[in-house]
């Protein structure tokens, strides 16, 4: 099975407007298919990617012009300065998941396998899942599948989940379906338990927080004139990218000068989030709920 199905590859790269010379992040490298494609380009003369998962260092790419730190991309500015690379005239960020990590059980993604609940794509750090599930309190634990996973009934759900454990074990992706069985709505399971475990996952690896730390990153790192290129795939995660490329800050509000101009970091290239077109759709249905923005540092 293919590791992963690049999502608007063609549109990513042309947006990053690749230049003879330029150096370019690419922090979620996954299959490595935009990675691959910026490669194409001979005339750049890096690309650091970036992937927090070991299992996708057997994607590398063999060329000299090529690094790829295992790293979380919380790290960008760290690991970029480290390299000497800063500033860099592009940084590309694909959020998520890989369609390898959903579809391999064992690493307790998806709604659709048994496995154990893990739901960690670093598998070396943190707590898992289950770990969470295990020793997590009542009200952080309905905050987590109100904000994250937006449930209706985060605090019934929230209570099964521990009235559960208080009997049974939660180890496995079965076992947290079991724990909501009475909280599923009836005819809409697969849309209530994805909720579940996205919000879940959202949670074990922190993903609001280190996005917010890499954008901050970005900014500090890119060049005058750089591109920022951000494709994410739910609302929580694309709130968070376009208030900070309209005022950089996650509140999005612009602040002023003293001559009551505008203070903004980023020149918006795309003022609505660009969207897969329907021959994407039908091939890939991964890329229904993706939205690249687009920015240029001033
Ligand atoms: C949607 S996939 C990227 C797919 C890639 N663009 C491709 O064409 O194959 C997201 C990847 O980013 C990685 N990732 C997500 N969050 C990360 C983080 N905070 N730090 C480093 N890697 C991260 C995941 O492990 C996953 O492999």
């Amino acid at each position: 099975m293919a590791y992963h199905t690049p999502v608007m590859l063609n549109k990513c790269i042309e947006a990053l407007q690749l230049e003879a010379g330029g150096v370019y992040a690419d922090v979620t490298f996954g299959g490595g298919g935009h990675s691959r494609l910026i490669m194409q380009n001979k005339e750049i003369k890096h690309l650091y990617a970036f992937d927090q998962d070991k299992e996708a260092l057997d994607n590398t790419i063999d060329d000299e012009r090529f690094t790829l730190v295992q790293q979380n991309f919380k790290y960008l500015k760290n690991y970029l300065s480290l390299y000497k690379a800063i500033p860099v005239d592009g940084i590309l960020a694909d959020l998520g998941v890989s369609s390898h990590q959903f579809d391999e059980a064992v690493r307790g993604f998806s709604t659709r396998f048994s496995g154990p609940l893990d739901m960690r794509m670093d598998a070396s750090k943190g707590q898992s899942a289950a770990d969470l599930v295990k020793t997590i309190d009542l009200q952080p634990l309905t905050d987590i599948l109100r904000n994250y996973g937006e449930l209706r009934n985060a605090y019934k759900s929230a209570q099964a989940i521990i009235a559960y454990r208080n009997e049974n074990e939660i180890v496995t992706t079965e076992d947290l379906k079991k724990s909501l069985q009475t909280c599923a709505p009836r005819g809409k399971e697969n849309k209530y338990f994805a909720q579940v475990f996205q919000a879940i996952r959202i949670e074990v690896n922190q993903e609001l927080e280190v996005l917010k730390t890499m954008l901050q990153h970005s900014l500090d790192s890119l060049k005058p004139g750089g591109r920022l290129v951000v494709m994410s795939y739910h609302s929580l995660e694309d709130r968070l990218v376009k208030n900070f490329i309209k005022s950089g800050n996650f509140e999005g509000k612009i602040e002023k000068d003293f001559f009551g101009r505008a203070l903004v970091p980023f020149k918006m290239i795309s003022r609505k989030p660009i969207l897969a077109n329907e021959d994407e759709l039908a091939r890939n249905p991964r890329a229904r709920s993706a939205k690249l923005r687009i920015a240029e540092k001033l």
